[in-house]
């Protein structure tokens, strides 16, 4: 079986203590971490199963690595792509954009044909408006490490088993 790509930036300390949670629970033999500072869109699209690790920066925007890196996906078709995206925000600093970078990579995805797996549930955080918000759910996992890290854990290995089932659903 392909193994599961999972982006992000190598360089993001936050980010990489929940991928390392993350490939933990999925199992080290059916993750590969890639670079997103240094990867492709060719390099992307050797996996048919991607999680991407999208924090939120700028008030709202995607962080710099992702905005240099799309270009080189938005010609490409991603019909057969499976897409999980998670990624920190902070909801007390930021209530008016939490975790946008969600929804904005979604989004993107989405309009080239991805599918997007791995929503959840938006019970449990306090924010007034996030760009990655649908109805009661989330599009992705949003993590807040900065106010609610005693309940990071729990939100990844929840994610993880739901990804389990939908990354290998038919
Ligand atoms: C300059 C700056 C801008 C930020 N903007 C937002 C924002 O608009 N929305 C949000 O939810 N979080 C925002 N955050 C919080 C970060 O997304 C959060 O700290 C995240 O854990 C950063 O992860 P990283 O260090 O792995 O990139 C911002 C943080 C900084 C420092």
């Amino acid at each position: 079986m392909k193994k599961i790509g999972i982006f992000y930036s190598f360089r993001s300390v936050k980010t990489k203590q929940q991928v390392a949670k993350i490939v933990k629970y999925f199992g080290k033999a059916n993750v590969q971490e890639v670079d997103a500072d240094a990867t492709t869109g060719d390099e992307m699209m050797q996996y048919d199963k991607w999680i991407l690790a999208v924090p939120t920066w700028f008030d709202g925007e995607l962080p710099n690595y992702w905005d240099e890196l799309l270009p080189d996906l938005e010609d490409r078709d991603l019909k057969g792509i499976k897409a999980a995206i998670f990624g920190g925000g902070n909801q007390k600093d930021y209530p008016e954009n939490f975790v946008d970078g969600i929804g904005l990579m979604a989004n993107f995805l989405e309009n080239l044909g991805a599918k997007i797996i791995g929503s959840t549930s938006t019970k449990g955080y306090s924010f007034e408006s996030s760009k990655a918000q649908k109805g009661n759910t989330f599009v992705g996992l949003a993590l807040d490490i900065e106010n609610q890290a005693a309940l990071t854990d729990e939100r990844i290995s929840n994610w993880v088993e739901q990804l389990k089932k939908e990354f290998y659903a038919k």
